[in-house]
């Protein structure tokens, strides 16, 4: 990774441009993210940032908004909000217009001129996928996007998921992007890999030496990626409607945690060989047949899902799923590797089992099966609890579970927690694409997820079950 105690090129100033500036992301993510960075000394010195959108507003306006944002959700430190909120300027234009695009190259420009510089620039498409194109193109066109050189004023594109909806749109999305900017120039945020747990997976994996042996198909009989979610799709039933659970969640946070999970040590601890490896992982995923998808998923819809705001009467789409996958990496040949998401659960509960094999040979008494697990809490528990076996005291030689455990906030203080937003600008900025999905690993996860999504819509294997909002949902495999 790279070395943050050397702040040359991280110090230049450096222009964010905001798509979308009064959209969702903002409101809930990006703005917050700034902010602690700016509180934390993490922006660079000189920064400006430019909010994009239609809406009407002015510098003035787009300040008072989101100061009220900052309000209303409690930002810490007021005293401070006015300062920040100086950094931000407005500008006004429609994505596909490219006159905005000529007007906010010559601001830049100028802001350029009154620096002495030339100021990296990094543009944030907070925007529905629908508008990439568009934004792309324009800024390419208005020369925008070319950087000063190599070292010196940098320009960096970064998109949200979803990258397209199947592999023949996200490989379009990608055509046009790798025509206009080259791979280091793009950040493709997962927001997952910005958690704090997430971003441990790979230092308990590798730091660990007890863990090495243990790590393959002789030891580990499953492994299992669990997204549960206790909400319903609340206010957003139109758009998950279009999506349903496999889509939203599935092929992308959740097949980066496994291919985490699964993937062979990289050479080295660089952006380069890790996302070599990640992507390594989720290639090895076996693309299942009709057969395998009729046998091998089940999907399911809450009872009362046909009723929400925006959602066809007739839908059938899956706010449930389970997915046994299988991998070719010659570690996990055979290993059962479980994917099971859905919303209006039982409980809230992002976690990665891993079930080891049980010893051959048991010295004491065991009723039933006696297999250590592990338990990788990603939310809202941040903890890593391991599932081991003791004698239990007395005359008698029977066994007892008991539990091995590390939880992130009793160990450590709260304030030294960074939010995935916050880690994710920071990389950005300081250009380490680790968490940050490569357009290999995007094709992969559509590789494997599409033939599932076609044998669902097309053949309708297997059913769409029903479920009871908040009760949990037996599988028998
Ligand atoms: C989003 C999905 O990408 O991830 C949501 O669109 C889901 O449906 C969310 O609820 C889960 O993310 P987090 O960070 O709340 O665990």
């Amino acid at each position: 990774m790279n070395d943050i105690s050397q702040p040359s090129k991280f110090e230049l100033p450096t222009i964010f441009v905001i798509f979308g500036v009064t959209g969702d992301l903002v409101k809930k993510k990006i703005l917050k993210a700034l902010y602690h960075l700016y509180r934390k000394k993490r922006l660079p010195q000189r920064f400006r940032i430019y909010g994009f959108s239609r809406r009407d507003y002015d510098d003035g306006k787009l300040r008072s908004y989101l100061r009220e944002i900052m309000q209303t959700n409690s930002y810490k430190e007021p005293e401070y909000f006015d300062e920040f909120l100086q950094a931000f300027s407005y500008v006004k234009g429609d994505f596909n217009i490219k006159v905005a695009y000529d007007d906010l190259a010559k601001t830049l420009g100028r802001v350029d001129g009154e620096w002495s510089i030339c100021s990296n620039k990094l543009f944030y498409l907070a925007v529905p996928p629908t508008s990439y194109s568009d934004i792309v193109t324009n800024l390419h066109e208005s020369g925008l996007t070319k950087p000063c050189g190599p070292e010196e004023g940098w320009t960096r594109v970064i998109l949200e998921k979803p990258f397209g909806t199947d592999l023949a749109t996200a490989l379009g999305l990608d055509r046009q992007l790798g025509d206009l900017f080259k791979e280091e120039q793009i950040y493709r945020v997962d927001h997952y890999l910005g958690k704090e747990t997430v971003k441990n997976i790979l230092v308990f994996r590798f730091s660990n030496s007890f863990l090495t042996p243990s790590w393959n198909k002789n030891y580990i009989e499953k492994i299992e990626v669990r997204l549960l979610e206790h909400l319903d799709v609340q206010s957003r039933g139109e758009f998950y409607d279009k999506v349903g659970a496999l889509r939203d969640v599935g092929q992308n946070h959740m097949l980066q945690l496994l291919g985490l999970f699964i993937m062979d040590h990289p050479y080295k601890f660089i952006p380069e060989d890790i996302r070599n490896k990640r992507s390594e992982a989720l290639a090895s995923l076996h693309v299942m047949s009709e057969s395998d998808v009729a046998k091998r998923t089940y999907r399911g819809q809450y009872k009362g899902y046909l009723q929400e705001k925006g959602v066809d009467p007739k839908s059938q789409t899956e706010t449930y799923f389970r997915i046994e996958a299988r991998s070719d990496l010659p570690d996990f040949d055979g290993v059962p590797l479980i994917l099971e998401s859905g919303k209006a659960q039982e409980c809230e509960m992002i976690e990665v089992i891993v079930t080891f094999k049980e010893t051959p040979l048991c010295l004491y008494d065991v009723e039933g099966e006696q297999k250590n697990t592990l338990h990788y809490h990603i939310r809202p528990d941040e903890k890593i609890t391991m599932k081991f076996f003791a004698k239990k005291p007395g005359f008698s030689n029977e066994t007892a579970e008991h539990e091995l455990g590390f939880d992130y906030n009793k160990a450590y203080s709260k304030e030294l927690f960074v939010d995935d937003y916050e880690s994710l600008l920071f990389d950005i900025i300081r250009g380490d694409q680790t968490l940050f999905v490569s357009t290999q690993e995007i094709m992969s996860e559509w590789k494997f997820i599409e033939p599932i999504v076609k044998t669902w819509k097309e053949q309708n294997k297997p059913a769409l079950f029903e479920y009871e909002k908040g009760k949990k949902i037996e599988i028998k495999s």
